[in-house]
């Protein structure tokens, strides 16, 4: 079974307000390829993700992680494949230490403890954050946080990244550091990012959403010159 591949077909999702933030996005982003999720605020990007580990489940349409659709039931099971980073860090650690909070996935996994250490001391090295780990995560400056949800998510090693808005507080050597950090990680990455510059860099294909629909799927480079076309015209 391969979990390597994400499909969305025909997918929509109203919230329970009545605000339909996706209507009818297809695309497949198959194993090992890099997709930039672009779009003005408000266009459907974290909701988007949100349905890639059953956060929330189309309203129409259906999700696919490899060859398991996305459904209440399913859910777990998709979660310890795909690894999500959340636009807000602090949705994520609600532990009483860093520590805790980046062995709670492999805690979860039931791994053996010293194979929990072993992973939490290596995200906690690659996102450069080593000497915090007795901290609470409350303790932490906005980027800090940002890069310890970043580590929680690595220690899972999951099949697929989920990204949302991982460089935004982050200083230029962190958002350096985490550009080369997953620039190293094989498998399937979707980032949702308000940071272009990023998103050439890592992505080699965009998917642009406007209020809801995908209105370009190309390389980052097209895509980017469509949105900008598209800011524009919001502009006049
Ligand atoms: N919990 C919610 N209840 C009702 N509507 C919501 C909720 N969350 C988001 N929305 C609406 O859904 C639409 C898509 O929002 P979403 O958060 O997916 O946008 P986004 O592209 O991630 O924006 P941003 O760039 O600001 O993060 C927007 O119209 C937003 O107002
Ligand atoms: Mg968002």
């Amino acid at each position: 079974m391969s979990h390597h591949f994400i499909r969305f077909t025909g997918v929509h999702y109203s919230y329970p307000d009545g605000t339909e933030a996706l209507k009818g996005v297809s695309f497949t982003a198959t194993h090992g390829e890099r997709v930039a999720i672009l779009g003005l605020n408000g266009s459907g990007k974290s909701t988007l993700l949100l349905q890639t580990n059953g956060l929330l489940l189309p309203t129409t349409g259906e999700v696919n992680v490899g060859d398991v659709p996305v459904t209440k039931k399913t859910a777990s099971l998709v979660r310890q494949a795909v690894g999500m980073v959340f636009q807000d860090p602090d949705d994520m650690l609600f532990m009483p230490t860093v520590y805790d909070d980046v062995a709670f996935g492999p805690r979860n996994m039931n791994l053996p403890e010293v194979e929990v250490e072993r992973r939490v001391t290596a995200a906690l090295k690659a996102v450069g954050l080593e000497e915090v780990s007795k901290k609470a995560a409350f303790q932490l400056s906005g980027g800090q946080r940002r890069s310890v949800a970043i580590a929680s998510v690595l220690s899972m090693k999951p099949d697929i990244l989920v990204l949302d808005e991982p460089s935004a507080n982050l200083d230029l050597s962190a958002r350096d550091n985490l550009i080369k950090l997953l620039d190293t990680f094989h498998h399937t990455i979707l980032l949702a990012t308000h940071d272009l510059e990023m998103a050439k860099q890592l992505c080699p294909r965009a998917i642009l959403l406007n209020q809801g629909r995908i209105i370009a799927d190309d390389s980052t480079e097209k895509v980017i010159e469509t949105f900008f076309s598209v800011c524009l015209r919001k502009e006049q």
